[in-house]
């Protein structure tokens, strides 16, 4: 089947091959599958689908890879980083190009996604410098005890679709600066990004080995690595499902366990806040990534004396997003990743619907067909809709009306899901409250952009376990 190629200033970071101990192999059965562009349906490329047996080499040169690292100074392993971070920046277009074709966000926020994942690495490569220990009293006076960091080992990651670069350089930034070898499985959905970053990372001098990117059926390139006594820790971005799937894996062989999961962010607008900003800061979380991030505000609690006009606000706000493939100027709304994820938006906006939420702009599927979805205000949104207690991941905003404050916190902590939240109010003390009594990792006060490398990113209650980002992110 012919191609949709991808116009590319540097045609080679364009990879059809897994990256296996510094080569890049179509995988011993030599079996492959298609990569799609969800603006159009085409066909991009294909990727191998490796075989459980191929893991093992994969294994063993992160293995060997990672004893030679691990020896090296700080300082060397920083500077290589450190021209990993500086090729990506180089090749920003071709990679914010890429990135779109496969995943289907707006090139500007592609172009930011490749800023955000080479802030990782530069932010890790900084920190591996500072991997202090402690020296402790000890009961004799000639005597002290020491104690240092080590690197885990060889380590798994497996990456969303969403984030196809920043959550790979989330996760191999730390485990790298820090002397660990990595394994990367990247999303179907989005391989290509990640087989770049591979490319990459071999012309800034990261020794055959260190990252490996593997390619192929979730469960069969990652049973391996879950059952391997080798790899040490596993590091995944995705659902809550198939995190808690992994976490009974890993206790098998007793590995450490990252884990960044679901989430079900409310965003609280309450009466003192500056009703302007805080329309700017749902549209800055709720639209971005066409709404298919977790940190999504996925419900919105507005006070009654400012709800009206923040409605108001926010449909006009909404109805003027341009919808469209993510190439094409201007476009701020992309296609939704994949037939599945339309459905499920589909299937929230007509429940909502059937329980007495008003559509105030969109609520269809948008008439350029495919995966794309209108964006979407509802109001009167009630807590018996599906979409209070599931993540719709897309770009539907419902708005939840309330009027005391300790009803829109409890609201607000009435899921399982304790990733993001976001409030606006100007009031000190209410600040300080709503802050402290919001059940999440992560909470947004006036702002609607909360991710940076340079804080810890998670989520407590089934959002998950352990920090990335931030010095917490360096993976203990
Ligand atoms: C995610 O959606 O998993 C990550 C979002 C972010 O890093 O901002």
């Amino acid at each position: 089947m012919s191609h949709d190629p991808i116009a590319l200033a540097q045609p080679a970071l364009f990879r059809q091959q897994a990256l296996i101990g510094g080569r890049w192999v179509h995988g011993e059965e030599g079996k492959s599958f298609d990569v799609h562009d969800p603006a159009t349906g085409k066909v991009l490329g294909s990727v191998p689908s490796l075989s459980a047996r191929d893991m093992a080499p994969a294994i063993d040169s992160a293995i060997k890879a990672q004893k030679d690292w691990a020896r090296r100074t700080a300082a060397e392993r920083s500077e290589l980083l450190m021209r990993w971070h500086d090729l990506m920046l180089e090749h920003r277009e071709d990679l914010a190009l890429l990135m779109t074709r496969e995943q289907g966000k707006p090139l500007t926020e592609a172009r930011g996604e490749v800023g955000y994942a080479a802030s990782f690495i530069k932010w890790f490569a900084e920190e591996a410098r500072r991997v202090y220990g402690r020296t402790i009293p000890a009961s004799a006076a000639d005597r002290r005890l020491i104690a240092i960091q080590q690197p885990i080992g060889v380590t798994a990651a497996i990456t969303p679709w969403n984030f196809p670069a920043a959550m790979l350089a989330r996760k191999a930034g730390p485990a790298l600066a820090s002397g660990c070898s990595m394994i990367a499985k990247p999303a179907e959905d989005t391989p290509f990004t990640a087989l770049a970053l591979g490319w990459l990372a071999q012309e800034a001098g990261l020794p055959d080995g260190l990252l490996n990117i593997v390619t192929g059926d979730p469960a069969t390139v990652t049973q391996p690595l879950m059952a391997s006594t080798a790899v040490r820790k596993i590091s995944f971005t995705g659902s809550t499902e198939v995190g808690r799937l992994l976490m009974r894996q890993a206790a098998d062989t007793v590995k450490k366990v990252s884990l960044e999961l679901g989430g079900n962010a409310p965003f609280i607008v309450f009466d003192d806040a500056d009703v302007e900003a805080a329309v700017e800061g749902v549209m800055a979380s709720k639209y971005r990534n066409t709404g298919q991030t977790c940190v999504c505000a996925n419900r919105i609690f507005v006070q009654d004396a400012v709800h009206d006009v923040f409605v108001e606000k926010l449909a006009l706000a909404t109805s003027r997003l341009k919808v469209g493939a993510g190439t094409e100027e201007g476009v701020e709304q992309g296609p939704l990743i994949n037939a599945q994820a339309l459905e499920k938006v589909t299937a929230h906006v007509q429940d909502a619907r059937e329980k007495g939420g008003q559509i105030l702009v969109g609520g269809n599927p948008h008439a350029r067909g495919g995966t794309f979805f209108e964006p979407t205000v509802i109001a009167n949104a009630t807590r018996n809709m599906r979409l209070f207690d599931e993540e719709t991941f897309g770009p539907v905003a419902p708005v939840f009306r309330f009027s005391d404050d300790d009803e829109a916190v409890a609201m607000a902590n009435d899921t399982p899901f304790g990733l993001a939240s976001y409030f606006y109010a100007r009031d000190l003390g209410r600040v300080i409250r709503a802050a402290e009594a919001l059940e999440t990792g992560i909470v947004g006060v006036n702002t609607g952009l909360i991710s940076t490398e340079v804080a810890p990113f998670g989520g407590i209650k089934q959002s998950g376990i352990g920090r990335e980002g931030g010095h917490e992110g360096k993976g203990k």
